[in-house]
């Protein structure tokens, strides 16, 4: 049946500090509030996130799963807000040492979300690393992150191209974050757009959101509560919620193993 399996989608960029661990968060609360299940998984190695931006803190992770018989539910944590956090920032390391067996075993685990799941959104780190890679060459779409500021355009730049030329990926979808306004941001998308048209064949981008540059961003994080829920009229919630539709309307690729099993199988086995 079309539509009904869960979509797997990373939130990544080039740059750091561009706005990717805000974006998961908001987007997932606007994904829960048109009626989607959805869980974000943390899995930037450096920095503690998604915990840090919503005030929350996880006792348990990916870690906890191989070393501790922990079982998926002992680690998914749930948010107030309708979604949970599968905390991975530690553990992957781990993850790609595991045994064949292991590894089978941990696909049966996820596969079970396979029927309660609308949205994986993989929250990952910034730049080249293997990390970031791996985690991008394994969802099925990605949106990357940017900003106005040239260094954020080379950047986003520099990681596309790593995907398309070392690991065949060809299908970005882009979001102009801290806008100052459309004009400009759309410029910045065309600048982009141009240079993977120029360089790198193959390569399709869509411009999927703009989010203005908004006090209401920061006084979240402040505060820790994303702001879509605090201040859900405010230019970026607003701005948000629209790019969320377009999510949910994005089409579904339909793996023949079931599309978090494929996810979690490209990734342990890449
Ligand atoms: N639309 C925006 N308007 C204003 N400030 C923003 C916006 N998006 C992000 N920020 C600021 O950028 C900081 C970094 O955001 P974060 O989501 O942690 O980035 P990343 O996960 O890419 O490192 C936030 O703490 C916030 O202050
Ligand atoms: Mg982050």
């Amino acid at each position: 049946m079309s539509g009904s399996l869960p979509l797997v989608f990373s939130v990544t960029s080039g740059k750091g500090g561009v706005g990717k661990t805000n974006l998961s968060v908001n987007l997932a609360c606007c994904l829960v509030q048109l009626g989607k299940r959805v869980i974000i998984i943390d899995s930037d190695l450096g920095l503690a996130n998604v915990d840090v931006v919503l005030g929350l803190t996880p006792q348990k992770n990916l870690f906890h799963l191989f070393h501790e018989d922990a079982s998926l539910s002992d680690i998914l944590f749930p948010t107030p807000y309708g979604f949970s956090i599968l905390p991975a920032s530690s553990g992957m390391s781990e993850m790609l040492t595991l045994s064949t067996g292991q590894k089978l075993e941990l696909l049966e685990a996820f596969d079970e979300l396979e029927e309660d799941l609308d949205f994986l959104i993989v929250d990952t780190g910034a730049g080249i690393s293997d990390n970031v890679l791996y985690f991008n060459m394994a969802v099925q779409e990605r949106l990357v992150v940017m900003t106005p500021e040239p260094t954020s355009l080379t950047d986003a730049y520099a990681l596309i191209k790593v995907l398309k030329m070392n690991h065949g990926v060809e299908r970005f979808q882009v979001c102009v974050n801290m806008a100052n306004d459309n004009k400009s941001a759309k410029t910045s998308f065309s600048r982009l757009y141009q240079a993977c048209d120029h360089f790198l064949e193959g390569v399709s981008l869509d411009l999927a959101g703009i989010i203005p540059r908004d006090n209401s961003v920061r006084q979240a994080v402040i505060n820790q509560k994303p702001f879509c829920v605090t201040a859900p009229d405010s230019p970026a919630a607003r701005s948000v919620q629209a790019l969320a539709g377009q999510i949910a309307s994005w089409q579904v690729p339909e793996m023949l193993d079931g599309n978090i099993k494929f996810f979690w199988k490209k990734l342990l086995f890449h």
